[in-house]
Formats: structure tokens, C-alpha cells, sequence
């Protein structure tokens, strides 16, 4: 396995360019299961959760042609509508493949994905909808079986909870119902936006596009003739290299993002004391006089998002004083304290709730990433820490970071991927 090197209390400036959304990109391969042409995605970022995606599709029957940060995708011969236990348990978000194989062929098979680091995961919510649109669904042997033989209907949803996927998988679904569906608290995400967005453009009439009621004039169960399309920035790997600049409070610039989804991240830097300047598509973080305790409560889409807590836990421990970051969305997202903790940070967690104590002198360590945004705090952490850190299990950051070690590097850090 590999692990990541990096020596502490280094300088960092210049640009680092943001890749394409995985969260956005993920749904919209998803998508091409319903067109009836071939699709064109560029801006499409090189990591791992997107392959394992097009490798399911390819199991599913479709083509893929994949260049680095593009893919052409041919769904006519798309002939299986299992998505086996083998590629789901790599990743959950494989779900997103259970509405629109089952609006398009009737019945479909999806592992259920079970849970992750972070916490159960359910998707009863995706279900519960399905059936409200007609489909009946089963529980088999840890498989979802869905069977909607004379297709979907459009109705009304009402999500008990907000959820990204959910709003996903059913905007998808709803695409090729018969009649129209509202979907009622429905996820705000730039990532579901795009999605609606695409499909608004490929003829599927849809109102309501980033407000929490969705209204999705379904087709009737025809294929859509989609359009190509280039995937939104990564609104967290930007907010996480904006992380980079202000643990070690010096200028940096991030290229190819949009400030606009990022409102919630950019006023919480402004409340540390950092300078926030910005054009339409660059990002700049200016260093603070005292580097000031922050309070944050993550909450969906405008507000802080739970993607971005980690990261802002690791930079807390730089603050002059006392800062407090509530997680409100998934029940097991602290597993990064307890190695920031090895580090010398001064956390004390109760509950949902972590109190951390700045400014501490870290050093370096050996830690063990957990997940996703674990691991990006680590590597933080990393930056700012005095000697040595290496960051093992970093299968987690290849998930949803392109080329990170070269995008630090590029920016005079000196950090190197290594063998275990
Ligand atoms: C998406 O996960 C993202 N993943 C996550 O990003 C992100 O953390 C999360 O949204 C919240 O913003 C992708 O987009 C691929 P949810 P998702 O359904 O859709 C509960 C990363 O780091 N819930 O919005 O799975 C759930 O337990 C990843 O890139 C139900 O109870 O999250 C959670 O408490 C990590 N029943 C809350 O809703 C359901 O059926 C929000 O989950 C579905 C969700």
C-alpha cells in the first residue's frame, strides 16, 4: 500500500488548479443510462470512486471510452441491471445506479451498500420514494430487488431528511416516469443542480432547480437525447487547498473553481481572520494577523458543509483560543481527532460536538487515515506539523483527490508518495 511523506512547517505559494466535482461527476455518469446517444463528460476528475463507477457501467454492459479527465459513454448495449456486492461495497455512491436502471428497464438489482467509516449510510429514503412512484422493492440476501414492469409514476415525495443521493436517485427516476413528481425538501447541492440542470437542457422539463421543491416532468419512459457536458469544480478539494494556504497563514490561489458554492467556507475564513479575495474562477487566501477560534455547525447545502469539517478541525488547532465544530449529518465523523490528538492537538469531544483548544505546536507523526476528509486533515495537519508525517492507508484520498501529492508539490511542498 501506499502511504504519503510530508515534512512539516514548509512555505507553500503559487496556484493549484481545482479538478471536476466527484460528487457531481458521479450522478451524471449515473445519468447516462438514460440517453439514448452517446454522452461526452469532460472536466471529469481522475480519481478513483469515478472509475469504480465506470467499471460498473462496463459490468452493466455499457462502453466507456476514458481519457484522463474525459469519458464518452455509450449505454445502447447496456444489457445487465445488476450492480454486484464486488464493486458496491468499494463504494457506496454506487446507488446512484438503482433509479435510472430500474426507469429504464423495468427491474433492476443493487447491492445494498452497507455502511462506511463515517456511519450507517441507509437508503431508506431512496426506497421509500421508489415505492411512492410505484416500484415494489425487496430485500433479498443483502440486494435491493426493484420491479416497476409498467414503469414509474410521477407523484408527490416529501424527504423526511435532506439527502444528496436520494435527490439524485429520484430526479433520475422521475426523468422517465409517466406524469410529473415534486419532490419536497430536496438536496441544494451545486452537485444536484448540475444534474437537473443537464437534464433540463436534454428536454426534461424540470422547475424549481436549486430550491429545496423540485417539480420533474417525467417523459414517459422514452431515452433522452443528452447533451455533453463539462463537470462543476470541486467545491471541497477548493476549500481543502484553501485549508492548506491558511494553516500555514500564507497566500495561495486556487484556479478553475467557483466561488459561488463556496459562500459558507469563504465567510468562516473571513471569521478567522483570513483575507478571502476572489475573480469568477480563482480563489485567493490571505494570510491572518492572529489566526482566530471559530464556531461551526455542518448542515446541508448553503450552509457549512460536513465535507469540509474535517479539514477545518486540523486548521482550528492553529487558532489563537477556543473553537467549536458541531457535526450534525453523519454519526461517526471525528475519527480523525484521535490522530490529530497523537499529533499534540488539544481536542476534547463529547457527543456530536468537538471543543479544540489552539494554538498547538504539532508534530509529526505516523497516522492512519480513515476516510475521505479524514484524510485530507491529516495531510494538513502534516504541513503545518514540526519533522516528519507520513499518512498511511491514503486509498481514502484517492477516492476523491486528484494528483494531490503533485498539486502540493507544485506549490514548493515537500511531499512524496511512498511503498509501505
Ligand atoms: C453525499 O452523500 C456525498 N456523497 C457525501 O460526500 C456528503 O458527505 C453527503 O452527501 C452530505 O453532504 C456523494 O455525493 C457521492 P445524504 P449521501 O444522503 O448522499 C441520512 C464525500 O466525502 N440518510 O445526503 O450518501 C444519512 O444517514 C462524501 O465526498 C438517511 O437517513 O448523503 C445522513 O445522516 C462523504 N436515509 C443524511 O441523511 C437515506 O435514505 C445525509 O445523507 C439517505 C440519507
Amino acid at each position: 500500500m501506499d502511504y504519503l511523506q510530508l515534512q512539516g512547517s514548509q512555505s507553500i505559494s503559487g496556484e493549484i488548479k481545482i479538478s471536476g466535482a466527484k460528487n457531481a461527476a458521479l450522478p451524471l455518469i449515473a445519468m447516462s443510462i438514460l440517453a439514448k446517444n452517446n454522452i461526452q463528460i469532460s472536466n471529469l476528475p481522475n480519481v478513483a470512486d469515478i472509475n469504480t463507477l465506470l467499471t460498473l457501467l462496463s459490468n452493466l454492459g455499457a462502453k466507456c471510452n476514458k481519457e484522463t479527465n474525459s469519458v464518452e459513454i455509450d449505454t445502447s448495449k447496456l444489457s445487465q441491471t445488476k450492480a454486484t456486492y464486488d464493486i458496491v461495497k468499494t463504494m457506496r455512491a454506487s446507488i446512484l445506479v438503482l433509479g435510472p436502471i430500474l426507469a429504464r428497464f423495468g427491474h433492476c438489482e443493487v447491492s445494498l451498500p452497507g455502511g462506511c467509516a463515517i456511519g450507517q449510510r441507509p437508503v431508506d429514503l431512496h426506497l421509500k420514494a421508489l415505492e411512492q412512484m410505484g416500484a415494489t422493492i425487496d430485500i433479498k440476501s443483502g440486494y435491493i430487488e426493484a420491479r416497476a414492469p409498467q414503469g414509474l409514476k410521477g407523484c408527490e415525495i416529501i424527504f423526511d431528511k435532506i439527502t444528496v443521493t436520494g435527490t439524485a436517485n429520484i430526479v433520475m427516476a422521475a426523468a422517465l416516469a409517466h406524469g410529473k413528481t415534486t419532490i419536497t425538501n430536496a438536496a441544494r447541492e451545486p452537485e444536484v443542480v448540475q444534474l437537473c440542470e443537464i437534464l433540463d437542457k436534454s428536454g426534461i422539463k424540470i422547475d424549481g432547480i436549486g430550491t429545496a421543491i423540485i417539480t420533474v416532468h417525467g417523459n414517459g419512459g422514452k431515452l433522452i437525447d443528452m447533451i455533453d457536458f463539462s463537470v462543476i469544480p470541486d467545491r471541497i478539494e477548493a476549500g481543502t487547498y484553501l485549508c492548506a494556504g491558511a494553516i500555514l497563514n500564507q497566500e495561495l490561489t486556487i484556479t478553475n473553481a467557483e466561488p459561488k458554492h463556496l459562500g459558507a467556507v469563504l465567510s468562516k475564513f473571513e471569521e478567522m481572520g483570513f483575507g478571502i479575495e476572489h475573480t469568477d474562477t480563482t480563489i485567493s487566501i490571505l494570510p491572518a494577523e492572529k489566526i482566530k477560534p471559530v464556531k461551526i455547525i455542518t448542515q446541508e447545502y448553503p450552509a457549512f458543509p460536513t465535507d469540509m469539517q474535517a479539514q477545518f478541525l486540523a486548521l482550528a488547532t492553529q487558532a489563537d483560543g477556543v473553537s467549536i465544530i458541531e457535526e450534525r449529518l453523519f454519526e461517526n465523523r471525528f475519527m480523525h481527532v484521535s490522530e490529530l490528538q497523537r499529533m499534540g492537538a488539544d481536542i476534547t469531544l463529547n457527543g456530536h460536538i468537538a471543543t479544540i483548544s489552539g494554538k498547538s505546536e504539532l508534530s509529526g507523526a505516523d497516522v492512519m487515515a480513515t476516510d475521505l476528509r479524514a484524510s485530507s486533515a491529516l495531510i494538513l495537519a502534516g504541513l503545518v506539523a514540526d519533522g516528519i508525517t507520513n499518512v498511511h492507508r491514503i486509498y481514502h484520498l484517492d477516492r476523491g483527490y486528484e494528483s494531490l501529492e503533485t498539486k502540493l508539490q507544485n506549490v514548493g511542498i515537500n511531499i512524496k508518495r511512498l511503498k509501505e
